[in-house]
C-alpha cells in the first residue's frame, strides 16, 4: 500500500510552468458560508487551483477560470472548514484577472435551479453542473436509490474525477447531493460499484446501522482500489489505506457482489494486461477489505472492446424460473457473456452478445439491493449537451429492468423501461385499430409536445417501410430487412409473429427505442429541433394494420 505522506510529498514537488503576462496568484479567505464560488469560462486556459488549510492541500483541481464574466459558477463545498482561513493558490493567472478578486461565497448552490436549460434532458438525470460520465456505486440504501457518477464539478469536459451523488425514492425524480468522493493523495476517483453490507461482515457498521460500501479506483496515481462507506447515505468515509494493490496501470472499475451460496463477496475488476488485452479478474473476500485472486476471463484486445472497462456481474432467472438461473457478465460497451459461476470462476456458455444497439450508451451499471428484487440498469448516455456557455454536459439513460429470456437463438438479455416511468405520463392521444395506407391522413396530426412516450403495435402486412417521425427525427422500420434505422444508426429488430412493437421515449437530447420484446434497445443521442413538436406515422409501399397506438405527453422530472 502506498503511504499517504509519501504521496503528499511527491505531489508538492512539481514546479508550475508560467507563461509571460501571467503569474501565480494567492489569496486567503475566512469560510463564512457553505460554498466557495468558482467562476468558469468554457474554453478558457486551464488553471491549477489548490485550496490549503494551514499549508496543507485540502482540495485541488484544474478549471477553465473566467478572468472576467463567467459562463457559470462551480460551487466548492467548504462547510467542513467554517470559521477557518483557507488559502487559494492558482498556478498562473492574468494580472488583471478578477477570478478570485474578490473571493465570493454562497450559502446555497442553486438548489432552486429550474433545470430548464434548453438542452437539459427533462426526464433523464444530468448533473446540476459540470460533466458526468459513468454511473457509479448504484445501490438502494435506507429508503433511497443512490446514483453516484463520474463527475467533474468544475468543467463541462472530462477531468478532476469525483463521485457526484444523487438520490431518489422512485428511480425517476433525482435530487443531487454534495460530492460523495473527492480526489485524494492516492488519485482521482474513477468508477466502481456499491453494495450494502447487511450482515456487517466488514465491521464498518455501528449499532444497528449497516454500511453502504463503495468501491472505487484511485486513478492516475496509485491505481489501487479503494473503499469508502456511509452509514447515513450522506456522509462518506474512506478507509485510510487502499484495499487492493495495483495489478497494472490499466486496472479499474471494481464491482462487488455478495455470492450467497459461497458466503463470500466477489469483486470483478477490469485489468488491461500486456498487449492491451482486456481481462476481468475475479477476487473473493469475507470482510470486504482483504481480497484474494480467484480467476480471470479474457476479453478482446486493443480496439476489440469485448470485456473492456466497467464490469457488471449478476445472476438472473431465465423466463422468471428461479430453478433455472444464469450469470451475466458485461463490459462498458454492454457486450455480454452468459454462463455459470461457482463463486470463484465464471464459465461463459455464450459470449460476445449484444444487448444494446444504439449510439453512445456506455458503462451501464445495475442497482445492488433493489428492494423489489429487480435488476435495474442505468447507463451513461453521451448527449450532445456541450454547447456554448453550457454549465453541464452529458446525462444518464432512463432506468430499465433487465431479464433473461429463452429465445430460439439462446438465452438473451431483455430490457423493459421501469414501470415507475409511467408516473410521468400526462395527456394521452390514442389511435384506435385501423388499416394504415400510404395515402392516409397522419393519425398523430395535432399532437404537440416536446417530450413523449409512444407505444405502438402493428401488423406489418405488405408495407415496405413504417416511419414514425418524432419532432423531425425519423424512426424508420424496413420490413423486408426487419431493421430499425434512426439517424444512420441501424439495428436488427425482428417482427414477432408478424408484429412490430415499439416503445419510444423522446427527450430533448434523443430517443430511446425498445423493440422485439425488449431484445432491442436503441438509444440514439440526437438534439431535437426545439421548434418542432410534431409527430407522424406513415407507411410506405403497402399497407399495415395498426393494433394499438398511444402517445403520452410526459411531465418533466425536475
Ligand atoms: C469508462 C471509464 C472507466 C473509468 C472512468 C473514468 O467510461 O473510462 O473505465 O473508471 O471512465 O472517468
Amino acid at each position: 500500500m502506498i503511504n499517504r505522506l509519501v504521496l503528499l510529498l511527491v505531489m508538492c514537488g512539481g514546479l508550475p510552468l508560467i507563461t509571460m503576462g501571467q503569474q501565480p496568484f494567492t489569496t486567503k479567505f475566512e469560510v463564512g458560508k457553505k460554498y466557495l464560488k468558482i467562476p468558469v469560462k468554457n474554453g478558457a486556459p486551464k488553471r491549477n487551483v489548490d485550496i490549503l488549510l494551514n499549508g496543507d492541500k485540502i482540495r485541488w483541481f484544474n478549471v477553465e477560470l473566467a478572468d472576467d464574466t463567467p459562463d457559470w459558477y462551480a460551487y466548492l463545498d467548504v462547510s467542513a472548514w467554517k470559521g477557518s482561513t483557507l488559502t487559494i493558490n492558482v498556478d498562473a493567472l492574468n494580472s488583471n484577472s478578477s477570478a478570485f478578486s474578490p473571493v465570493v461565497q454562497a450559502s446555497d448552490d442553486g438548489n432552486k435551479m429550474d433545470y430548464k436549460e434548453p438542452l437539459r434532458g427533462q426526464f433523464h438525470f444530468s448533473p446540476k453542473r459540470g460533466w458526468n460520465n459513468d454511473p457509479n456505486g448504484m445501490a438502494y440504501y435506507k429508503g433511497e436509490y443512490h446514483l453516484f457518477f463520474q463527475h467533474n464539478p468544475y468543467g463541462v469536459n472530462w477531468g478532476n474525477m469525483h463521485w457526484g451523488h444523487a438520490v431518489s425514492t422512485d428511480l425517476i425524480h433525482w435530487k443531487e447531493m454534495s460530492e460523495a468522493l473527492y480526489p485524494d493523495e492516492f488519485g482521482t476517483m474513477f468508477s466502481g460499484g456499491g453494495v450494502v453490507d447487511t450482515e456487517n461482515t466488514s465491521g464498518l457498521g455501528k449499532g444497528k446501522d449497516r454500511p453502504l460500501v463503495l468501491y472505487y479506483t484511485a486513478a492516475e496515481k496509485s491505481w489501487e482500489q479503494g473503499l469508502a462507506y456511509t452509514l447515513d447515505g450522506r456522509n462518506f468515509t474512506k478507509l485510510p489505506h487502499t484495499i487492493l494493490d495495483k495489478i497494472t496501470d490499466g486496472n479499474r472499475d471494481p464491482k462487488v457482489i455478495w455470492h450467497a451460496p459461497s458466503k463470500h463477496w466477489v469483486m470483478v475488476l477490469y485489468v488491461t494486461e500486456a498487449n492491451d488485452l482486456h481481462t476481468m479478474h475475479f477476487f473473493t473476500s469475507v470482510d470486504m477489505k482483504s481480497w484474494t485472486f480467484a480467476s480471470k476471463i479474457i476479453g478482446g484486445k486493443g480496439d476489440d472492446r469485448y470485456m473492456h472497462e466497467c464490469p457488471e456481474f449478476f445472476e438472473l432467472p431465465v423466463d422468471g424460473n428461479e430453478n433455472h438461473k444464469k450469470w451475466v457478465l458485461t463490459g462498458a460497451n454492454s457486450q455480454y457473456a452468459i454462463g455459470t459461476f461457482d463463486g470463484k470462476t465464471f464459465l461463459p456458455e455464450e459470449e460476445r452478445l449484444f444487448s444494446q444497439h444504439g449510439r453512445d450508451y456506455y458503462a451501464a451499471q445495475t442497482f445492488s439491493d433493489e428492494p423489489k428484487g429487480r435488476r435495474v440498469e442505468i447507463g451513461w448516455w453521451r448527449t450532445h449537451t456541450n454547447k456554448e456557455a453550457s454549465s453541464f454536459n452529458q446525462s444518464m439513460s432512463i432506468p430499465m429492468e433487465l431479464a433473461l429470456k429463452q429465445t430460439n437463438k439462446g438465452v438473451r438479455l431483455v430490457r423493459t423501461p421501469v414501470l415507475e416511468l409511467q408516473k410521468l405520463r400526462g395527456a394521452v392521444t390514442k389511435v384506435s385499430a385501423k388499416e394504415l395506407t400510404p395515402d392516409m391522413k397522419n393519425p398523430l396530426a395535432g399532437v404537440d409536445t416536446e417530450i413523449a412516450e409512444i407505444k405502438l403495435t402493428l401488423m406489418a402486412k405488405d408495407a415496405k417501410v413504417i416511419q414514425l417521425t418524432v419532432r423531425g427525427l425519423g424512426i424508420n422500420y424496413d420490413v423486408a430487412k426487419q431493421e430499425l434505422e434512426i439517424d444512420n444508426v441501424r439495428a436488427q429488430a425482428p417482427l414477432v409473429d408478424g408484429k412490430l412493437n415499439l416503445q419510444v421515449f423522446v427527450d430533448r437530447t434523443g430517443v430511446e427505442v425498445f423493440a422485439a420484446e425488449g431484445e432491442v434497445f436503441m438509444p440514439v443521442n440526437y438534439n431535437l429541433n426545439p421548434t418542432d413538436r410534431t409527430y407522424s406515422l406513415q407507411v410506405k409501399g403497402g399497407k399495415a394494420d395498426l393494433q394499438t397506438l398511444e402517445l403520452y405527453k410526459l411531465k418533466s422530472i425536475w
